[in-house]
């Protein structure tokens, strides 16, 4: 039966918007009923091509605010546009849109934000390093209120594939590795960007992307295939994004790749059956670029035509800036193989999103009730982000922290250490690389006036194989007290399309590093980077290690901070250092195999006995000329304090289904310095329905400890938290035994135990 009331509410909404009058109350934009009946009343009197309209997304860059997009918009036929950052120029596509077309629909203005806007954060995968969902929340509101001032109300961010591979140039902009570090930073993304009103001034609605799978594409290379047996895309690559859609994200980007055959962008199965109807998922789904069309490139579809009957019926509400649904759904429909029905309900996912951003109230961007880019909040809020993403990766004789009253000199050496755009990173369309605080030029103000502080850049880029100024970097080692080498990847190395085979640093950086070390001199690396790098072949040349990501804006004063112990290193690795680039895919929860290697089962290939080849090797598994470990593992992370574990303890040695446990440790800082410390707690469960990981992230908590200092940390686990999978694909929570381990690492082996049982 048709509510009469809500059916008379529709009409009278319909009269009120036919006249672009508003219809809304001061919050009638976030009271969810009454958004549905405003969707209602506007789909009542959309023609099927106006509702076609909102489902297409214009490319809108500065040189492409043609008529004819000026036409398309006031014919009703675009329902957002992208890469468009003149705030004017947005301003008057929102007048046309409003004013000139005839149901005044607002539109979305979409743009890559992924780690700021102006003002740059650490790249994402130097973000995840921070463990701390606050200062991502921070950096994504700040990079909300700075895109805003552009007139964007909607960002493609949070990228949240599940990221195990670093030859991927798209790792740098992932959260790392682990479903849940990396959920609860997505969350915090999402809120950061969507704030708690999506209608209120200076929020703009946030992406989870790519849905789903990406980040397993095939050897590392973008694009590539992805196969992923449903048990385990359930329980390691959907979780960060049923996570984003709890958190309210307005919008689910399909991947590029090809899942299993099925590529995500036709994938009914992702669409509709999970995102719909198993999480319930109000927002909607836009296509990655041109993806809709590709379905035929992949070769699911005959043509384009087939390829939005595909998109369409899988579930894809909006295509990104390609052409098909605009050309050739209309006539899909007119013959009947989509029903109109069913674009009325992607159509209403479309309007829902700008009915709870408020555009409908207010579609223009008024800059004066902005706050100004780059503003100091914003630069600190980038400063602390940059420097609880550094991670200590070396620090042999405690060479770091360096004195400034105990050297004369120092030598500044290095391709990255005055480098004001590559330090930003990938994806930084709208970074300004004028606001970059450099490392050189941020240890020159901290200890410039006590240390003679000398720079040569000695490489051109860090691809460069020309080693004419190494001879000098050596005798400018040679005359310093220590050596400060920036070494690294610069941006365009990483990123989409960006990915590399061979993880070493890149040109003839490993011969730099050689030669500085015949000085004899103290060498400190610092590496920016947008992946994980194989630094097998310079780690034991050097002294120190901090690996900085590429940390954005304020990353050259963060660096000079930690080095001079102005701060203590905090950050935590997100994803697995791998030895060489042979052990990819290397990741700690891995499965425990029924072979599994330990220290006293590996031969390595030079310790094989040659007088009994076939007897040498253990018979597990691992590479003979690797082992099993990695270089540095997840979690991993020095400090200048020295922080230990010890008497960890689970509250109850068993716990009935439906019951929490608290696992607790005693944490004290016996170093002399106050730091930061990421305590971490992991969980293994001994035996399931399907196997589980060896260990399983399922708790965090960044803390500072004073030196001497003794703090209890404790982690609540709810027999829920431990569900996963099982082989029917049913979340499930097993009875059975449990190993918990909190620590500083996922290597930590400080260990309880505790038990479930069933709750009758
Ligand atoms: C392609 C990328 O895969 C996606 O992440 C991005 O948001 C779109 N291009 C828009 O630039």
């Amino acid at each position: 039966m048709p509510n009469r009331h809500a059916s008379l509410t529709a009409i009278l909404c319909a009269l009120l918007l036919t006249t672009n009058m508003s219809v809304s109350t001061a919050n009638s934009s976030t009271d969810p009923a009454m958004i549905e009946q405003r969707i209602e009343a506007l789909l009542a009197q959309m023609t099927l091509a106006e509702k076609i309209g909102q489902m297409n997304q214009v490319n809108a860059s500065d040189d492409d605010m043609s008529d004819s997009l000026r036409e398309a918009i006031e014919a009703g036929r675009v329902g957002s546009v992208l890469n468009q950052v003149d705030v004017d120029a947005v301003n008057e596509l929102q007048r046309i849109a409003v004013q000139e077309s005839r149901l005044g629909i607002p539109l979305l203005a979409g743009r890559d934000v992924i780690h700021g806007f102006k003002t740059v954060m650490p790249i994402p995968l130097g973000q995840a390093a921070s463990w701390n969902p606050n200062i991502v929340r921070e950096g994504a509101r700040v990079a909300a209120l700075e895109a805003a001032t552009a007139g964007i109300n909607w960002t493609f961010a949070p990228m949240i594939d599940i990221s195990r591979d670093p030859r991927w140039g798209r790792i740098a902009e992932s959260l790392g590795e682990d479903p849940f570090l990396t959920s609860k930073l997505a969350v915090a993304m999402v809120e950061g960007f969507q704030g708690d009103d999506l209608a209120e001034t200076g929020t703009i609605a946030a992406t989870a992307k790519h849905f789903a799978g990406y980040g397993a594409s095939e050897s590392g290379r973008d694009y590539a295939a992805v196969n992923i047996p449903e048990n385990e895309l359930r329980n390691v690559h959907l979780p960060p994004f049923k996570a984003a859609v709890d958190a309210g994200v307005v919008s689910v980007m399909s991947a590029f790749s090809d899942l299993d055959g099925v590529p995500a962008t036709g994938n009914e199965f992702l669409l509709r059956k999970i995102l719909r109807e198993e999480w319930g998922f109000q927002g909607f789904v836009v296509s990655d670029w041109d993806s809709v069309r590709q379905l035929a490139i992949h070769g699911l579809t005959e043509n384009d035509r087939e390829s939005v009957y595909q998109a369409v019926t899988a579930g894809v509400d909006m295509e990104m800036a390609g052409q098909s649904y605009i050309n050739k759904l209309e006539s899909l429909i007119e013959e009947g193989r989509i029903d109109v029905a069913m674009i009325d309900a992607m159509v209403a996912n479309i309007l829902r999103a700008k009915f709870r951003l408020g555009l409908f109230e207010n579609p223009y961007t008024d800059t004066s009730a902005l706050p100004a880019i780059a503003n100091k909040q914003a630069l600190e809020t980038a400063r602390k982000a940059a420097l609880q993403s550094v991670v200590l990766l070396k620090n042999d004789q405690g060479v770091l922290p360096l004195s400034a009253e105990k050297l004369t000199s120092v030598a500044v050496i290095g391709p990255l250490a005055d480098a004001p755009y590559e330090q930003l990173g990938t994806w930084i369309f709208d970074g300004d690389r004028e606001l970059s605080v450099t490392p050189m030029h941020a240890i020159q103000s901290l200890v410039g006036h006590d240390v003679d502080v000398r720079y040569l850049r000695a490489m051109d880029n860090s691809r460069s194989q020309a080693s004419e100024a190494f001879d000098e970097a050596a005798e400018m080692a040679r005359d310093s007290d220590a050596v400060l080498l920036f070494l690294g990847e610069e941006s365009i190395l990483s990123g989409e399309a960006h990915s590399r085979a061979d993880i070493n640093l890149p040109g003839d950086q490993a011969e730099l590093v050689r030669r500085v070390r015949t000085a004899g001199k103290p060498v400190i690396a610092i590496i920016q980077a947008g992946r994980p790098l194989t630094l097998t072949n310079i780690i034991d040349h050097v002294d120190g290690l901090l690996f900085a990501w590429h940390p954005g804006t304020m990353g050259g004063a963060a660096i000079a901070d930690l080095l001079f112990g102005i701060e203590s290193p905090s950050g935590k690795l997100p994803v697995t250092f791998p030895r060489m680039v042979g052990q990819i895919p290397i990741y700690y929860s891995r499965k425990n195999t029924g072979k599994p290697p330990s220290p006293d089962t590996v031969v390595l290939i030079d310790e094989i006995d040659a007088h009994a080849p076939q007897l040498s090797t253990g018979m597990t598994a691992y590479h003979l000329d690797a082992g099993y470990t990695p270089l540095f593992a997840f979690g991993y992370g020095l400090s200048y304090a020295e922080f230990d574990y010890e008497h960890i303890r689970a509250s109850a040695r068993e716990i009935r289904l439906g019951e929490t446990v608290t696992i607790s440790a005693e944490l004290t800082n016996n170093g002399d310095v106050a730091a930061d410390e990421v305590a971490q707690l992991y969980v293994r469960d001994l035996v399931g329905n399907v196997t589980r990981p060896v260990k399983e992230l399922k708790g965090f908590k960044r803390l500072r400890l004073e030196p001497g200092q003794s703090v209890t940390v404790d982690f609540e686990l709810h027999t829920d938290d431990l569900a996963f999978f099982g082989r029917n694909m049913q979340l499930i929570t097993e009875p059975g035994d449990f190993h918990a381990w909190i620590g500083g690492s996922s290597e930590t082996e400080l260990r309880t135990q505790f038990r479930i049982i069933d709750s009758d």
